[in-house]
């Protein structure tokens, strides 16, 4: 049978899944598959293509022979089979943050700068950027047709599946307990999501910026090569299931106008220009669930920059697809069948 032979790490949880359905939705061409999880989902039965494959937990000798792994299960997993995988000779493309900002791993939105993608995939790694990275770097790579952008200031409101599956069930867990009077119990953050909003996504840097703000500046300066770019992030977790909205301020090294901003957002591959109410509507994270695009709203110019170097704009995109999992297994298509499948 022709195609590729894929291993997900992680498959049983949710940037694992939504792997499995992307490569199955986008007809990517696979010949065989094996997927891996923990010890709790050992003999798990995952359906993929109408077939019932066994999830088993990872071991050296199931990574000969692949042409492709997807590393979906956090750090720690990533540290222990990447290595083994790229010597098997397989390309890596890995979901973590452990590698993304090591000088020699490219890190990679294919609309944004494939030119760093290696030149062959075999035993290659790339690194997937964080969820919220995404959004802000295709936007801004759309926006420098206007002009080279000079200053950006990123407020995120993030879902809780941005934290995986356990904090997805907490979250759950938590709006029960709220609705039926009880308490509500929190393990995953440090204080209960639902009906909340926690100003701090991750842990705190000496700097008094948390990691998932750092990540954003980080990666965002590294995608764009420009590390002279000057941005600052607020990250904010909000009770939202799925689908991460953004507020960018970005000026600008002259006047732009929100025209031109709004043809260069729509022009770029991957971006959904939704226009102001009434022709259109503000997009949510309602909206986005599913879909690849990542929704563009509230363009407007910013009159706090003195003489219209400033634009402001909403992004809302779906955390697991487009800021995981989709942007994974288009960098394989890339790297393996040399172009994007298109469903
Ligand atoms: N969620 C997002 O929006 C998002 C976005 C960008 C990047 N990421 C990154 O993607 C990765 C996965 O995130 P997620 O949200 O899918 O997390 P998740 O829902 O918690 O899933 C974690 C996966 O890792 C597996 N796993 C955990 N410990 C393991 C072990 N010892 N051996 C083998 N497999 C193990 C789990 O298996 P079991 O089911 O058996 O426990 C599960 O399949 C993380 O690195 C995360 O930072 C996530």
């Amino acid at each position: 049978m022709p195609g590729y032979r894929v291993g997900i790490l992680g498959a049983t949880g949710l940037v694992g899944e939504r792997v499995l359905s992307i490569l199955e939705e986008r007809r990517f061409p696979v010949r065989e598959l094996r997927l891996w999880g923990s010890e709790r989902s050992a003999g798990r039965r995952v359906t993929f293509a109408g077939e019932a494959l066994a999830v088993t937990v990872p071991e050296a000798a199931a990574f000969a022979d692949l042409d492709v792994v997807f590393g979906a299960a956090g750090n720690d997993q990533s540290a222990a089979w990447t290595p083994v995988a790229r010597a098997a000779g397989a390309l890596v493309v890995d979901k973590a943050s452990l590698f993304r900002m090591q000088p020699d791993v490219p890190l990679v939105v294919p609309e944004v700068n494939p030119e760093a993608l290696p030149p062959s995939p075999r035993g290659a790694l790339v690194a997937s950027p964080n969820c919220s990275t995404i959004p802000v770097v295709m936007a801004l790579r759309a926006l420098s047709r206007l002009g080279t952008v000079e200053r950006v200031q990123v407020a995120t409101y993030q879902a809780v599946s941005g934290s995986g599956r356990d904090a997805l069930e907490e979250f759950e867990a938590q709006e029960t307990a709220l609705a039926r009077g009880a308490p509500a119990e929190a393990r995953v953050y440090p204080s209960p999501i639902a009906r909340n909003v926690l100003a701090h996504c991750d842990a705190f840097g000496p700097d008094g910026f948390t990691r998932e703000e750092t990540k954003l500046v980080q990666e965002s300066r590294k995608i764009l090569a420009r590390p002279d770019l000057r941005l600052a992030a607020t990250a904010v977790r909000v009770p939202v299931r799925v689908g991460h909205s953004e507020a960018l301020a970005v000026e600008f090294d002259r006047p732009v106008e929100v025209e031109a901003a709004l043809d260069a957002l729509a022009a770029f591959p991957g971006l959904a220009v939704v226009p102001d109410p009434p022709a259109g509507a503000v997009p949510t994270p309602r909206d986005v669930e599913g879909r690849d695009d990542v929704l563009v709203g509230r363009v407007r110019r910013d009159p706090s920059t003195p003489d219209g170097r400033g634009l402001m704009l909403w992004l809302v995109s779906d955390n697991l697809r487009k800021g995981a999992a989709l942007n994974a297994v288009q960098i394989a298509e890339r790297m393996l069948v040399g172009t994007t499948v298109a469903p």
